[in-house]
């Protein structure tokens, strides 16, 4: 049966490239929407992100989490495309493919940047020391596109010639070893030396100030390079003849959010998460993609790691239990019973955790929540365009009430120049002036204090809806909001991790256009 997304892109045999982003700070449920939209596309695309990525798909009863390979990995008959723009970490990519019993064909672009050893020590040790802590994911994506910058980084296509991987590799730790052997980072990194993750050890050059063993990692990267060598292509050559005749898919990373470029900056990841980063990793340009569909969590937004969440739940406090590194279970046992429409906002927020399963599929991390904030919507629909599905729709079924923060009221410093609403000009941020759209800076939003409409909640199981006509009247109500205050179109909504739990939601708006 073809689900409500393929049905709506085969009627409109004009959209022939489309793209998938996330308009919040990544886990909206694109995983879900790009395995949905799999069977409609002959290829699909990965751009942009790493491991730090966890794409969680439900297939057959089973649960998946991809962290590199595209989702189209699963549907049989498919080409898979691992673009320019993503950080491939190999052990990753092959550990992706394990999960898989059938993968269909996979590609990987020959100039996909290189994630080795020394990012991931990097990574961890940075994010060890207090200072610039940003809650990484820990997979090394950071040092990673930095080396990119920095002209010292790898790429793929080194991983099948081991004389260049050495000359490369030993040019990079010759920039990297200052930092790696700082004082400060060195039992930290002696234990992840000797970790399993770290070959125990075998890495780590006892005899010589290099501290990395350059030998070992030619000669263990180049087996990889000879697991790979049959995927590795021109891959901006093979989309660019394709672009236009075949259906191409992109698959975003992250979120808006995230994007280094126009994120919660600098609490982002180190790579652009908007629909232009995204093409751009593909090898393609913007304007080659016919259709962009960017994901929202409704009506809850999450976020990992640290920096600023206006409407989080518990405020400060959810910011720091979140960021303690316990688990799901460790939460389980110290907050057995909280309530969803419990009073005291911390308790409400790890009940709607709980009620949405949000922990981390890469990290296990516990997700702060909070209200969906629409002076943040406004600025990922003004960057991503303005089609969006809502994800999750389930998960405040049992709320009393659903609060929507649709303004701030900013009461910081007054030095941030901002642009009103109808971008009419620069506008000096004041203190004790109402927001709209939100300024997208860490030390900005961290003084924003959020203005809610409160809404009364459905209150019953809607997990079974199959059509929009079915929702119920409170969940009508607070989608037309979104569309009125955002000028976002949402067309399809989510109710469920299954493939058939997704139903298409024709706005006013999409109508009238
Ligand atoms: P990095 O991408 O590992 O460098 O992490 C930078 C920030 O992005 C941290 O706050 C991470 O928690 C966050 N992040 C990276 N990838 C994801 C993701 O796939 N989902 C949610 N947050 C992510
Ligand atoms: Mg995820």
């Amino acid at each position: 049966m073809k689900n409500a997304l393929v049905a709506y892109l085969a009627e409109r045999p004009e959209f022939k490239t489309a793209a998938v982003v996330d308009n919040q700070w990544g886990d909206t449920g694109k995983g879900k929407i790009v395995a949905a939209l799999s069977s409609w596309a002959d290829i699909i695309v990965r751009g942009t992100g790493g491991a730090n990525a966890g794409h969680t798909i439900y297939q057959d009863d089973k649960r998946y989490v991809l962290h590199i390979v595209p989702c189209g990995i699963l549907t049989h008959g498919k080409i898979n495309v691992i673009g320019r723009g993503v950080a491939v970490d190999p052990a990753v990519l092959l550990e992706d493919l394990t999960q898989v019993e059938h993968p269909s064909r996979l590609l990987i672009s020959k100039d996909a940047h290189l994630v080795l050893p020394q990012h991931i020590l990097l990574d961890c040790v940075r994010e060890n020391s207090a200072a610039g802590k940003i809650g990484t994911t820990g997979r090394g994506i950071g040092p990673c596109y930095e080396d990119h910058l920095a002209r010292i980084g790898l790429k793929v296509m080194d991983l099948l010639n081991p004389d260049v991987l050495r000359t490369k590799l030993e040019r990079n730790l010759e920039r990297r070893r200052a930092e790696l052997s700082q004082k400060d980072a060195l039992p930290k990194l002696r234990s992840l030396l000797l970790s399993d993750q770290f070959a125990h050890g075998n890495l780590w050059d006892r005899n010589s100030a290099t501290v990395l063993n350059v030998h070992w990692i030619v000669e263990h990267y180049s087996k990889y390079g000879q697991k790979l060598k049959d995927m590795i292509i021109n891959a901006d050559t093979y989309l660019q003849e394709r672009v236009g005749k075949a259906r191409i898919l992109l698959e975003g990373a992250q979120g808006l959010l995230l994007s280094v470029d126009y994120g919660t900056y600098p609490y982002v990841t180190s790579c652009d998460c908007s629909r232009y980063g995204l093409a751009r990793g593909a090898g393609l340009l913007p304007e080659q993609v016919d259709f962009t569909l960017g994901t929202v969590k409704a009506f809850a937004m999450t976020r990992v790691g640290k920096g600023a969440f206006p409407t989080e739940l518990g405020g400060e406090k959810s910011e720091e239990w979140c960021n303690l590194g316990i688990t799901e279970q460790d939460e389980q046992k110290q907050c057995p019973a909280a309530d969803i429409n419990s009073d005291d906002p911390f308790e409400q927020g790890v009940a709607v955790r709980r009620a949405g399963g949000e922990y981390g599929s890469t990290t296990g991390r516990p997700r702060r929540v909070g209200w969906l904030d629409l002076p943040l919507l406004r600025h990922a629909v003004s960057i991503n365009g303005p089609q969006i599905v809502l994800t999750k729709l389930d998960m405040l079924s049992e709320c009393e009430s659903i609060n929507i923060c649709d303004a701030y009221r900013y009461s910081g410093p007054s030095q941030y120049v901002c642009h009103s609403q109808f971008g009419e000009g620069p506008v000096l941020s004041q203190s004790g002036k109402l927001l709209q759209k939100a300024i997208v800076a860490d030390e900005v939003l961290r003084h924003c204090a959020p203005q809610y409409r409160k809404f009364p909640g459905w209150q019953c199981d809607i997990s079974g809806i199959t059509n929009q006509d079915d929702l119920p009247r409170e969940l009508r109500d607070l989608t037309r909001f979104v569309e009125d205050q955002t000028g976002a179109n949402v067309i399809a909504g989510s109710v469920g991790p299954a493939n058939d739990q997704l139903f298409m939601m024709s706005s006013p708006a999409l109508v009238r256009a």
